[in-house]
Parts: structure tokens; C-alpha cells; sequence
């Protein structure tokens, strides 16, 4: 069973997020309300880090006073903000103003034990409140009014929505649970500083990269650079400081040791963090976990620079375009929807490779809505220089330096034409490649080729079989066909009968036909409520959802 996240307050928070509604629209042309912020993706992390590194989490019992919460904890110290959510019982997220109130709560808690189980005294920011006074008044916390939506009024909306932006609008990370990711990734760099004091673990990924759904995995990666770096600082004294550092034969068995030890660590003496395996011998080594507090599956690895600034890549063109977002969780959705992607790893197209597919197919378009890797490059300045283990990882960093688009196609013609584009891609013999934005010659034979952006010798989708790309590319065309109808015959409102996105999320054509109309209805709404159910898991069972804007 999964548990389901509720967010039950968060008065500032509601009224922050308000204000960023009620922003002007960022593209008169598509509608689509731009709320990304038009930050440098590095002053975003590094704040957010911050932040998480002033807050604490706390498993609360079920009812509680949530002004004699609030009032207990100010003792510590002036809270600058919090919200409750349901994960397997009612924890709190409390944001204090100062770091330093954090080590006042820390003093003033104990570690509990019992008759039966000794408790190892490992001292973090995660929290269990025991009320001593059990039969004082208390109520449960004032639920958010933004619930999220039931399935129901989701296949409603779906139908009748006269926009894609609905799915992104009801599925991507809120607030809230962009917030709990650093929160825990500060928590996991806790323990990892008890070996690495300078080390920094970093979210990557979908959960920074604004393409993130809810209920996405949370990749982590253990940055020892400070580290690294420290000896070269400390050059300039009369005094030179040599580490007596152990060797290993290479970079690969380092990252295994390292990881193997913080494996371990999070296994014996991790709080909340369950099913640790360590997947040491992939072609990334990696420790996956669920953090059970937060609900999040996390993976954990190390020396992963090019994977945070592929991450900022992607961030920089979500946010150059407010159709980038909603095309790409379209199409996300569309590619879930029919098994073309999966939780577990295998010769299926994954959703990193299917963002560079709309990235590219965006970068095709006339006039381009997106530019290239080369002309961001171009743009770059002195302080974008950056090249890690020899790649020329250097592009523009920052937005306000890219020309907006002169493109103004709607998002639903554009979801037609990428079906159009890649139903009739040459993949036999073309790669797919978005630092130069056209197509070259494959230079081996695997089905699909995209090459990484980074290190450019390498495809990201080696793993997808001739089959699975057969599979993409006749739901492709099918799509585009099913769209192409609709330009001719859209059901009225009243008819009751799914178009757009929810006709692109049914089962193929040919298994409809069998229906007739009164049953496809109703197999309809079943489908697509269950196809919703699964939407809203991610990789493993644990699902999270904050909600409440
Ligand atoms: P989700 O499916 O929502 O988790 O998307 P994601 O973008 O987080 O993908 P995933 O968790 O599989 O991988 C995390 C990050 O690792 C991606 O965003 C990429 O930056 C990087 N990554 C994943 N797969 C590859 C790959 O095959 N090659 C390279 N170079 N990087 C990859
Ligand atoms: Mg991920």
C-alpha cells in the first residue's frame, strides 16, 4: 500500500506561492502561466541548501495543537516557516530562522530507551515528539484546503481541459516537496560529514531539474571537491600541510569504497533509512535507500559533476520556454501510459533520453523554440568556463543572456508534430544530437542514439533494444493519427467521450475498436483512473506527495 502525503499547512507557504501566481503570464502566445523562476540554477541550489541546512524534521503524534507546537519550538529560536504532511503517520517540517536554534532543540531532546531495544545515540535533525500530557486538548492540524485532486476530477479535467498544461499543473513538484528533497539530502550529508567533513551531498536530477513529477526518485550525489580543493587554498602559509592520504588503483574503486562505507553507515545508523542496497559493480556504483520519513527512494552517488550540470542543462531550457515543461511531461505521461518507460531498469527508453528527444525536437522546430548546446556555449562568459575530467561542460548560465523564442505554435500542435517527427524519424541511420541540433550519421549500431551532451562519444539510450524503439515509434504514429482526427472530428463538451491527452493515454486504437461506444466509455474512465493511480507512483511503491500550493 502507498502511503499518501497530504499537506496539511502551511499558512506562509500559501501565501508566497499566491504571490507567484498572480504573476503575469511569461507567454502571452501559448497561455501557459511561466512559473519558473528565472534564477541561475546554482543560486537556487545554494539557497535551498541553506534553508534545508536550517531545518528539522519531526514525526508528530497524530492530534496536536499546532499553535502549542509552534510555541514550544520558538523557544529554540524564530521559525521562519513550516508545514505538516502524512507520510506513514503526521511528521512537521520546520524551518528555523538561524542554524544555531537547531543545536539549542538538539540539546534539549534525549535519546529514548526502552526494556526491549537499545537505541544507537546517533544525534541528527530528525525528531520523534512524545507528548508527556496525553489528556491535554488537542486537535489534528488545519488541513491546506488544495487537497489533491481525486482521480475522478482528474479524468474530468483531463477530458474537458482545454490545455496540456493540466498534467504538469497537477502532477509536477510542489513547494513543498521540492523542499523536503533537500531536506533530505542535507540529512544524508550529516551522516556522510561524520567521515567527509567538507562534503556536500547535491540532489540531481529530475528533482532539480523542474521536469520532475511527483513521485520521482531522489538522486543524490556525494560532492567531496572541498575537500579536494582544501589542500590547494592552503598553499600560500609558511606552513604546508601534506594529508597522509591511503591509494587505490583508480577512480572506480575509490567511489566503491567510499560508497560501500557510507552504505553501511546509512544501513546501521541512518535514521529513517531502510532497505539499503549497494549496487557497487554497476556501471555507476550507487547506494539506493528509501528514506522512509519522507517517502522518497533515494540513489546515492559519488563524483557525479557531469550529472548535476546535465541537470542544469535541462533547468536552463525548462525555463527558457513555458512550453518546454508541459511538453515534456506530456510526453513523459504518454511514454508511462504505455509502458514504454519503466521503474526498473532494462532495454526501455528512459525519461532522461525522452527530455532530450523533445529538447531536440524543439531545437527542430522553424523557428526554433529552442537554441542549441553550440550557441549556448557561444554565449557564455569567463565565469561559465567549466570542463570536468577534460569535457567542455561550458554553456550559458545565465537566462536573461538567451534570446526568447519567435515561435508561436500552440502546445498541441507541437505534441502532434513530435509524434509526426519521431514516427518518421530515420533512426537507422541518424542520431539524435542537441549540442548541434540536427541530425548526424549514427556512428554505431545501436537502435537509438543520443549522444550525451558532455561526453559526446557516449549515447545515453545504448540500453533501448530494436524493439522497444519498434514500440516507440508506432505509438508514436498512432498518436499522431489519433490527434490528426481530433483536428477533424473534436467530440463536443456534452458528448462525454475523452479527447486529447486522455484519448493519447488509452490502450492503442485497434483493442478500442472492439468496444462499443457505451462500454469504451466506461473502460475508458476505469483506464484512465488506474493509469492516473499509476502516474502518481513512482519507481518503487513509496510514494510521496506533498500537495498544497
Ligand atoms: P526520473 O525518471 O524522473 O527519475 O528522471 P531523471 O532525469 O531523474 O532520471 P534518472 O533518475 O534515471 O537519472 C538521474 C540523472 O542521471 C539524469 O537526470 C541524468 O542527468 C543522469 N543520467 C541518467 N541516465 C543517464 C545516462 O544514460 N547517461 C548519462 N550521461 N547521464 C544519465
Ligand atoms: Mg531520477
Amino acid at each position: 500500500q502507498r502511503p499518501i502525503v497530504r499537506l496539511l499547512s502551511c499558512p506562509g507557504t500559501v501565501a508566497k506561492d499566491l504571490r507567484r501566481d498572480e504573476q503575469p503570464s511569461g507567454s502571452v502566445e501559448t497561455g501557459f502561466e511561466d512559473k519558473i523562476p528565472k534564477r541561475r540554477f546554482s543560486e537556487m541550489q545554494n539557497e535551498r541548501r541553506e534553508q534545508a541546512q536550517r531545518t528539522v524534521l519531526i514525526h508528530c503524534p497524530e492530534k496536536i495543537s499546532e499553535n502549542k507546537f509552534l510555541k514550544y519550538l520558538s523557544q529554540f529560536g524564530p521559525i521562519n516557516n513550516h508545514f505538516f504532511y502524512e507520510s506513514f503517520g503526521l511528521y512537521a517540517v520546520v524551518e528555523f530562522c538561524q542554524k544555531e536554534s537547531i543545536g539549542s532543540l538538539q540539546n534539549g531532546t534525549h535519546t529514548p530507551s526502552t526494556a526491549m531495544e537499545t537505541a544507537i545515540p546517533f544525534r541528527s535533525r530528525f525528531f520523534n515528539l512524545k507528548l508527556k500530557n496525553q489528556t491535554s486538548e488537542r486537535s489534528r492540524v488545519r488541513s491546506s484546503n488544495q487537497l489533491p485532486r481525486s482521480n475522478k476530477q482528474l479524468f474530468e479535467l483531463l477530458c474537458y481541459a482545454e490545455s496540456l498544461n493540466t498534467l504538469l499543473k497537477e502532477f509536477q513538484l510542489t513547494e513543498e516537496n521540492t523542499k523536503l528533497r533537500y531536506l533530505t539530502c542535507s540529512l544524508i550529508e550529516d551522516m556522510a560529514a561524520a567521515y567527509f567533513p567538507d562534503c556536500i551531498v547535491r540532489p540531481f536530477g529530475s528533482s532539480v531539474n523542474t521536469f520532475g513529477k511527483l513521485g520521482c526518485d531522489l538522486d543524490m550525489f556525494l560532492d567531496l571537491d572541498e575537500t579536494r580543493n582544501l589542500s590547494a587554498h592552503k598553499i600560500s602559509g609558511n606552513f604546508l600541510m601534506e594529508f597522509q592520504v591511503k591509494n587505490v588503483p583508480s577512480e572506480r574503486i575509490a567511489t566503491q569504497k567510499i560508497l560501500s562505507v557510507l552504505g553501511e553507515c546509512l544501513d546501521h545508523f541512518g535514521p529513517g533509512c531502510v532497505g539499503v542496497q549497494k549496487i557497487l559493480n554497476a556501471r555507476c556504483p550507487l547506494v539506493r535507500f528509501s528514506h522512509q520519513a519522507s517517502g522518497f527512494q533515494c540513489d546515492l552517488t559519488t563524483n557525479n559533476r557531469i550529472a548535476l550540470t546535465s541537470s542544469e542543462l535541462l533547468y536552463i531550457y525548462g525555463a527558457l520556454d513555458s512550453r518546454v515543461r508541459a511538453l515534456v511531461f506530456s510526453v513523459r505521461c504518454w511514454a508511462r501510459a504505455h509502458s514504454l518507460t519503466s521503474s526498473i531498469p532494462g532495454a526501455w527508453i528512459t525519461n532522461f533520453s525522452l527530455t532530450m528527444m523533445v529538447i531536440f525536437f524543439l531545437q527542430r522546430r522553424s523557428p526554433p523554440i529552442l537554441p542549441t548546446l553550440d550557441s549556448l556555449k557561444t554565449l557564455a562568459d569567463a565565469e561559465d568556463k567549466c570542463v570536468i575530467e577534460g569535457n567542455n561542460c561550458t554553456f550559458v548560465r545565465d537566462l536573461s543572456r538567451i534570446k526568447p523564442s519567435q515561435n508561436t505554435e500552440t502546445l498541441e500542435l507541437l505534441l502532434k508534430e513530435f509524434f509526426e517527427y519521431f514516427g518518421n524519424f530515420a533512426f537507422d541511420k541518424n542520431s539524435i544530437n542537441i549540442r548541434q541540433g540536427r541530425e548526424q550519421n549514427k556512428p554505431d549500431s545501436s537502435p537509438l542514439y543520443i549522444q550525451n551532451p558532455f561526453e559526446t562519444s557516449l549515447n545515453i539510450s545504448k540500453n533501448v533494444s530494436q524493439s522497444q524503439l519498434q514500440k516507440f515509434v508506432d505509438l508514436a504514429r498512432e498518436s499522431a493519427w489519433i490527434l490528426q482526427q481530433e483536428d477533424t472530428d473534436r467530440p463536443s463538451i456534452s458528448s462525454n467521450r475523452p479527447w486529447g491527452l486522455v484519448s493519447l493515454l488509452l490502450p492503442s486504437a485497434p483493442n478500442r475498436k472492439s468496444f462499443t461506444k457505451k462500454k469504451s466509455n466506461k473502460f475508458a474512465i476505469e483506464t484512465v483512473k488506474n493509469l492516473l493511480e499509476s502516474l502518481k507512483g513512482n519507481r518503487t511503491e513509496n510514494f510521496t506527495k506533498t500537495s498544497g500550493k
